[in-house]
């Protein structure tokens, strides 16, 4: 369990979900990993769950003057940087004719500008340096249609498509993945879905459950590490079979 041993991690959205779980598995794996989020409490939580991080940086991805002061920071307390993972998101549950322009601009401020700053000054840094890889979180939502959603799925969809451009610029020193969960057991799940919608949503999936997020963070090990140099400019579905078929429609 060393896979990654010797490798500096930065993970926004790291204290939660998909994200922790990405800590957890990163730290088990022997890296070096600094966590970047924006609630103080969910701060406070990991720091004393996992106390090998390095460190834990509150920073609200969204805020450009925040991102460029966390990241130096970051680089000081890790000694550097190999993988960033651009994972801290948001959804708002709503008919796109209730949309309201202020929740707009804000899942896209989160969603994609919150990807784009940390993954700009990465992709600078690994350049300039020994090269590295950056892996974003967006999600199925960006690939079909979801009710509900529409703000959301759109700033997942930008995220791939930057995705592609980063890696065709970026390669052959920087690799750059997407990674596309489907229904997952995260807080983010549990906000918007009561018991009852999580129960029916289970029945449409063919595995017939959501993902675990430490199922996940087994695909980001791998994508993370040296076994998988020679991937870049993916997009990575891990859905249990949702989206391939009718069970891409929401309640
Ligand atoms: N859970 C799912 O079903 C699912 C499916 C597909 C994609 N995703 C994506 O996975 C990622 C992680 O989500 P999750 O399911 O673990 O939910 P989560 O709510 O546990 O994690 C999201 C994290 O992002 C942080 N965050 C939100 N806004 C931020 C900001 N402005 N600055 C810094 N941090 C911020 C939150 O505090 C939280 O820790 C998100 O990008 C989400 O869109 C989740």
């Amino acid at each position: 369990m060393a896979r990654l041993l010797g490798k500096r991690v930065i993970i926004t959205g790291g204290s939660t979900g998909i994200g922790a779980a990405i800590a957890r598995r990163f730290l088990d794996e022997g890296a070096a990993v600094c966590v970047w989020c924006r609630n103080p409490d969910n701060a406070r939580l990991i720091k004393s769950e996992l106390p090998a991080l390095s460190d834990v940086v509150g920073v609200d991805v969204a805020e450009p003057a925040q991102v460029d002061a966390a990241f130096p920071r970051s680089i000081a307390a890790l000694g550097g940087l190999d993988i960033m993972i651009c994972n801290a998101g948001i959804s708002i549950r709503r008919d796109f004719l209730d949309i309201d322009r202020a929740d707009f601009d804000r899942v896209m401020r989160v969603n994609v500008h919150g990807v784009f700053y940390p993954s700009q000054l990465a992709a600078r840094h690994m350049m300039q340096a020994d090269g590295g890889t950056i892996l974003i979180t967006a999600s199925t939502a960006g690939v079909v249609g979801y009710r509900h959603y529409a703000d959301y799925n759109a700033s997942k969809g930008a995220v791939l498509a930057m995705m592609r451009t980063m890696a065709i610029e970026l390669a052959p020193k920087v690799r750059v993945n997407a990674i596309n969960p489907g229904y997952t057991s995260t807080p983010m799940q549990d906000a918007e879905y009561s018991p009852e919608m999580l129960r029916r949503v289970n029945g449409i999936i063919p595995m017939r459950r959501h993902g675990r997020p430490e199922e996940i963070a087994a695909l980001y090990v791998y994508l993370a590490s040296d076994e998988a140099a020679y991937a870049t400019g993916g997009i990575f579905t891990f859905d249990g079979a949702e989206s391939v078929g009718s069970a891409a429609t929401t309640l």
